[in-house]
């Protein structure tokens, strides 16, 4: 076992099916040395870190360790994804303040340990527990930050890459604002290897498309989650990769940009809430927030999602 004290460590609150999936994928990718498990019931968390403890002679070593908030100590990244579900009869206000709690009270148990950890928020309303971590916390904004649309965007790109018949990787789009209902495709920026869409569609493209392709593509990616969850009661694999892949951000300083959630300070003149905008990651986490140019409409869409986030914040006294 490797327990080199420079090596990355990231621990996880929460070993349900998010957390677990997380879990194991930064195992199968070899991305972290000391990985740490911690849940409300710790024999959960034990049962897990023994069943991942199998996998490590098929994999590069790392050190897995289920217990409690101590683990948080050398935390280079707090991973939280604990949290209530939605209680029957129960509304998502009373689930989101709930789930507040949960945040608030994690967030003190933290810092107990770990005076300047970055903490990543997964549990949703992921925008709003973000800002109440933050707030909480205490902690520079740069070092608190949801995994916000980072899923989404990937959702869209991969769902314009498949109407295209393109290689998701040359497909450049954004999706911004809330994780949830009022989140904002940017079509007006979407662009094929650095050609803006609507030149792509006349200049490479001599397909006949729907007219409302684009309507097909954001109901998709906006209601991909509820629709997952009507089948399979969950999703989890996705956000995994999405969560990893900030992870490795973070863990090797690749500056890569992501639409992470994160404080907004005045951009699009929006401030107070934690939102998605592509951001520039590094290992100090949120180095930068990216202010590109977006349609009006897009513009308008954006600041109603701040509206809405706000409003939620204040609804449970933030
Ligand atoms: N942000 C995203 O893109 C995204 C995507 C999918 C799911 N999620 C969210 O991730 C969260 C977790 O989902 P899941 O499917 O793993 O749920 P789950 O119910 O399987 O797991 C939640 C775990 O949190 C634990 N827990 C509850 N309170 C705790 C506390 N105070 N301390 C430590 N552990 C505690 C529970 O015991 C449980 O094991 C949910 O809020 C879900 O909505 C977010």
């Amino acid at each position: 076992m490797h327990t080199g004290a420079r090596m990355p460590n990231v621990v996880i609150v929460g070993t349900g099916m998010v957390g677990t999936s997380i879990a194991y994928a930064l195992i199968m990718k070899g991305l972290v040395q000391n990985l740490g498990l911690i849940n409300r019931s710790p024999e959960k968390a034990e049962g897990e870190a023994m069943d991942l403890k199998h996998c490590l002679p098929f994999v590069s070593p790392v050190n897995i360790r289920a217990g409690g908030f101590e683990l948080c100590k050398d935390a280079q990244v707090v991973v939280v994804t604990a949290g209530a579900t939605q209680a029957e009869g129960e509304t998502r206000l009373d689930l989101c303040g709930k789930n507040a709690r949960i945040i608030k009270g994690i967030v003190q148990d933290i810092l107990e340990y770990n005076p300047a950890p970055i903490i990543l928020v997964v549990t949703n309303p992921v925008d709003v527990l973000t800002y109440v971590a933050l707030r909480e916390s205490g902690l520079p904004p740069e070092r608190v930050i949801g995994s916000g649309t980072v899923l989404d965007t990937a959702r869209f790109r991969s769902l314009v890459a498949e109407h295209c018949s393109l290689d998701t990787r040359n497909t450049h789009g954004y999706v911004i604002g809330e994780h949830g209902d009022s989140e904002v495709l940017v079509w007006s920026r979407l662009n094929i290897a650095g050609v803006l869409m609507n030149d792509y569609c006349g200049q490479a493209c001599t397909r006949e498309c729907p007219d409302d392709f684009r309507g097909d593509i954001d109901d998709n990616v906006r209601n991909a989650a509820y629709e997952i969850i009507k089948k399979k009661g969950a999703t989890y694999y996705a956000v995994a990769l999405a969560v990893v892949s900030i992870l490795e951000t973070v863990l090797k300083n690749h500056r890569s940009v992501l639409t992470v959630s994160s404080l907004m300070q005045g951009q699009y003149g929006i401030s107070n809430v934690c939102l998605s905008l592509p951001s520039l990651l590094g290992s100090r986490g949120v180095e930068n927030v990216l202010d590109s140019p977006l349609a009006d409409n897009e513009t308008h869409a954006l600041r109603e999602s701040a509206r809405v986030l706000r409003e939620t914040l204040e609804s449970i006294g933030y």
